[in-house]
């Protein structure tokens, strides 16, 4: 079965062109001119991107005293709706398992579920010497990125010596380290003088993350990296001082060592989100927390600059009122003590809208960075392009035909992510799929859904090559 898409513009992050776009089965055969095809989709003063990739996102994750809301289903048709065909998400491993048993659980996770095309990192909890023998068996499980908590004391937290370790291996086996950097000892302090004082409310979460703390770790996970010679990837950096860690790391002569996202939400929100009136601010909580103005315009000028390289989503989603009508418990954990909230906001869904919006629109950076933030970077980073991420004969037709001009507004009423708010309610905006194809396939059309739960597949990933 074969499909053109015709008499669109092609961007990737490099180029744009107006060609036709052959597709035979999964895969790009040919672009050009005069093509014909057993189905034709019209793609007339539109553009036609790479899918979406979404380096950072945590579908069924326990997490926080439940389980985040969107599974491999839901989470999917929610990311397909966006724009987005592919996503890397955190197996965590459960203190005492092999990261073979740890990806097989997550395996599970996905199997018969998966609409979109999935790969995992490994977020390492627990490091014996087992386990630091079985790192170099990671690419022959196709996972080349290992993820490492310097926060969350307790629960995901590992101390210095096992990331340090962790990053020789890393080196030495031709895999990626990513943290999350926040100084979680400072924190773990900071957060029980804030409850011994009473200070409960939700917006003491951003008041005892403060941003020092995550550009602390981060520089210091970045002279760990240095000394060990592991590539280092910081996920989530929300701050000026956080950021200019990476950038100048970049500028002393490291640019193909290390390497940082930013989520999407970051460059929207600020730590007065969290002050909403009564319970509302929960709804905002995410670690590290929403910072100041001054640092969302720091982080627009790093993804403009290439200070830093992707704009994921972190997705973690939680119902704002679950552990009710069949609901996974969510923030109302939290509803006497900020401690207690379950971290993380939704997002897959939005990405692709509202950076076309804010950032190309808005005149931050151009298209073809808005597709090489989203698509190429983060499949060249992460070991599986031109497979992905690009729009090529020869890589898979993951392919989305995007109208400039169509207006939306984000409501979580018309949303498909599974919780019942969403950050950007009521933003209106300008740009957004019409036509989304994971392999050829359609998985969305002019706002209908078309795909399959169990047709996503697992992408093994290449060594990450300095
Ligand atoms: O608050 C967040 N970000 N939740 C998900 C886990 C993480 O730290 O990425
Ligand atoms: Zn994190
Ligand atoms: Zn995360």
């Amino acid at each position: 079965m074969s499909t053109l898409i015709k008499g669109g513009t092609i961007v990737t992050a490099s180029d744009t062109y107006q060609a036709d776009v052959l597709i035979d089965g999964e895969k790009i055969v040919t672009i050009g001119h005069g093509l014909s095809a057993d189905t034709t989709i019209d793609a007339t003063g539109k553009y036609v991107i790479p899918g979406g990739i979404d380096v950072h996102t945590h579908l069924d994750m326990p997490f926080g005293g439940t389980v985040s809301s969107d599974d491999f289903f839901t989470g999917h048709r929610a990311a397909a709706f966006g724009g987005t065909t592919m996503h890397i998400d955190f197996a965590i491993q459960p203190k005492g398992a092999t990261l073979r048993e740890t990806l097989d659980i997550w395996h599970g996770k996905a199997s018969g579920k998966a609409a979109v095309d999935y790969g995992f990192h490994v977020a390492i909890t627990d490091l014996p010497q087992s386990v630091m023998d079985e790192i170099k068996n990671c690419p022959d499980y196709g996972v080349t990125s290992l993820k490492l908590f310097m926060a969350y004391k307790g629960a995901l937290m590992v101390d210095d010596a096992t990331l340090f370790k962790a990053m020789q291996q890393a080196a030495e086996h031709g895999l990626l380290i990513m943290v999350h950097a926040e100084n979680g000892d400072a924190i773990d302090i900071l957060v029980k003088e804030a409850i011994d004082a009473g200070n409960l409310a939700p917006k003491y979460h951003a008041l005892t993350r403060p941003p020092e703390l995550e550009a602390e770790a981060t520089e210091r996970a970045i002279r760990l990296s240095e000394v060990a010679g592991s590539p280092l990837y910081v996920v989530h950096v929300t701050n000026a001082g956080a950021m200019e860690a990476i950038r100048d790391a970049r500028a002393r002569g490291r640019s193909n060592q290390i390497f940082g996202e930013t989520c999407t939400q970051y460059f929207f929100f600020t730590k007065d989100d969290l002050a909403r009136e009564g319970f509302e601010g929960a709804k905002w909580v995410c670690s590290p927390p929403y910072r100041e103005k001054y640092d969302q315009e720091a982080l627009w000028g790093a993804v403009a600059s290439n200070a830093l390289q992707v704009v994921s989503t972190d997705h973690c989603p939680f119902w704002y009122e679950g552990g009710k009508d069949g609901r996974t418990a969510g923030k109302e954990l939290g509803k006497d003590n900020f401690a207690a909230i379950p971290n993380g906001c939704p997002g897959i869904e939005d990405r692709m809208m509202v950076l076309y919006t804010a950032g190309v629109r808005g005149g931050r950076f151009s298209l073809n960075r808005w597709v090489e933030l989203c698509c190429t970077n983060p499949a060249k980073l992460f070991g599986c392009y031109p497979q992905k991420g690009t729009i090529a004969p020869g890589a898979d037709a993951d392919v989305v035909v995007w109208d400039p001009n169509a207006t939306y507004t984000i409501t979580a009423d018309k949303q498909h992510q599974n919780t019942d708010y969403n950050l950007y309610e009521g933003m209106e905006v300008t740009g957004m799929p019409s036509v989304v194809l994971s392999r050829g396939r359609v998985l969305v059309q002019d706002g209908e859904w078309k795909g399959e739960q169990g047709a996503g597949k697992f992408v093994k990933r290449n060594r990450f090559k300095m």
